[in-house]
């Protein structure tokens, strides 16, 4: 299994590149099961999940080429590629699939929509808590259909069609609204979601069906309304800049001290994010092909955060900031509120010399003057690259194990980082 080795020390100046969202990438890939027409993505990034992604849709029928290739010859990053689910060849979503990908549950919503009836494996992915499903089956039972759970799947079915209907959400939850925004695009008459959730990825996904032909108007507010049309077609898109990606790097600058420009994102996708870092005392200004990050030595502030739905703070930058935290020069408090158990890094950041210590859902982060390198396990995707970032600035080695959990969702990271001036590497095997 592969691990990366960093070296801590060395500032970050330069230009990073920011790949396309991979939390965009997978529903609007998912969104081409919905039209027997070619659906062409641009910007798709190179990472374990939309490999993951593009077997599974395989599965169901999804033809795929990159740029005239079959996409296994094309090794290369920012893909665009041409998905076309012609025929639905199978509406079952097999265990063995999906429970690698939660996300890949998400195929629930074309599949009832355009075929009126799915079986699907619950989901795994992250252990980053329980994780239910609860919010997929209330919602998609308003549009009409009919899902029991039967020997760990979920068996849906809409006969005649899925039909319109208000559903308010009790929680907001990313996934639940992607799908029920598929899902209404080809049910019967007017949807009206409430309390739904308003992150940059739901907007490109509405743009996206837009673009294919649906009616939805509201992306991006906690009311989204969704005009049923009878088909949808094929369409261009290209994937938005991922605002992870680019937190991710703007924090590991701040860790570093230096100066670095997050080429092809924007400040708007993460502004709650940005507030902190600048408080941390990192300075953050938008310039004409991204966003730059400098900060000189002048040590790191502390700052509390809490997680929240967009626009609030995002939960999967939560462990990248606590990194950040452990070296601040005083006492700062950081409370997930998303999800129940994500304080996973905190154990292996403890490793490195960092001082936490929890209490329910809040994390206390006393500030260290040094960080020393040691080996650590990475657990969940989000909670790897917080290691990586206290690797940057921590004493002599640091070994992070389980790398696979980084490739899910960073790529080239040990390329983009080392462009910058880091010494970091991979060790295969
Ligand atoms: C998406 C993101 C993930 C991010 C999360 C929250 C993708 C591929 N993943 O995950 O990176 O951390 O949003 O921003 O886009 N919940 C229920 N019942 C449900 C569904 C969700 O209780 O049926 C709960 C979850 O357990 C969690 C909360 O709602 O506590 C939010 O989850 P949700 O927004 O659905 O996360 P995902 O879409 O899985």
């Amino acid at each position: 299994m592969d691990r990366i080795r960093i070296r801590g020390g060395n500032t970050l100046n330069g230009t990073i590149p920011i790949s396309g969202a991979k939390n965009a990438a997978l529903p609007l890939m998912i969104a081409s099961l919905l039209t027997d027409d070619t659906l062409t993505l641009e910007n798709v990034p190179h990472l374990a999940d939309v490999e993951q992604l593009i077997r599974i849709l395989g599965n169901h029928g999804v033809d795929y080429t990159v740029s005239g290739k079959r996409v296994s010859s094309t090794p290369g990053h920012g893909r665009t590629i041409h998905f076309t689910a012609r025929t639905i060849v199978d509406t079952t979503a097999p265990y063995e699939l999906v429970s690698k990908m939660r996300a890949s549950f998400w195929v629930i919503g074309p599949l009832l929509a355009r075929m009126h009836k799915a079986k699907v494996s619950l989901p795994g992915g992250c252990a980053i808590g329980t994780r239910p499903v609860d919010l997929f089956i209330d919602g998609l039972r308003a549009l009409g259909a009919t899902l029991e759970i039967e020997a760990g799947y979920i068996v849906a079915e809409a006969k005649g069609g899925l039909v319109g209907n208000r559903f308010v959400f009790p929680k907001v939850s990313v996934g639940a609204t992607h799908v029920l925004m598929m899902a209404a695009s080809l049910a019967n008459g007017e949807t009206i979601l409430e309390n739904a959730a308003r992150e940059p990825e739901i907007v490109d996904l509405a743009t996206c069906l837009n673009a294919m032909g649906a009616k939805i108007s509201g992306a991006g507010t906690k009311t989204i309304t969704i005009e049923g049309v009878t088909a949808l077609s094929g369409a261009r898109h290209r994937v938005l800049p991922d605002r992870i990606e680019t937190g991710t790097y703007a924090m590991a600058v701040a860790m570093t001290g230096g100066d670095v420009v997050l080429e092809g994102t924007n400040a708007a996708l993460l502004e709650t994010a940005f507030t902190a870092l600048r408080a941390a005392g990192a300075e953050v200004s938008s310039v004409a092909n991204g966003i730059r990050i400098v900060r000189n030595g002048s040590g790191v502030h502390p700052v509390d955060v809490v997680t929240d739905p967009f626009p609030g703070f995002p939960t999967d930058l939560q462990a990248q900031f606590m990194a950040l935290m452990t070296r601040s020069s005083g006492v700062s408090l950081i409370t997930e509120t998303i999800f129940e158990n994500r304080f996973m890094h905190v154990q292996e950041l403890a490793r490195l010399g960092a001082k936490i210590s929890l209490s329910g859902q809040v994390a206390r982060v006393e500030g260290v003057g040094r960080l020393a390198g040691a080996p650590v396990m990475a657990t969940d995707l989000r909670a790897s690259v917080s290691l990586v970032i206290a690797g940057l600035v921590a004493e002599g080695d640091t070994t992070v194990n389980r790398v696979y959990h980084l490739d899910r969702g960073f790529e080239r990271l040990e390329e983009k980082l080392s462009a910058c001036g880091a010494e970091v590497e991979r060790i295969s095997g």
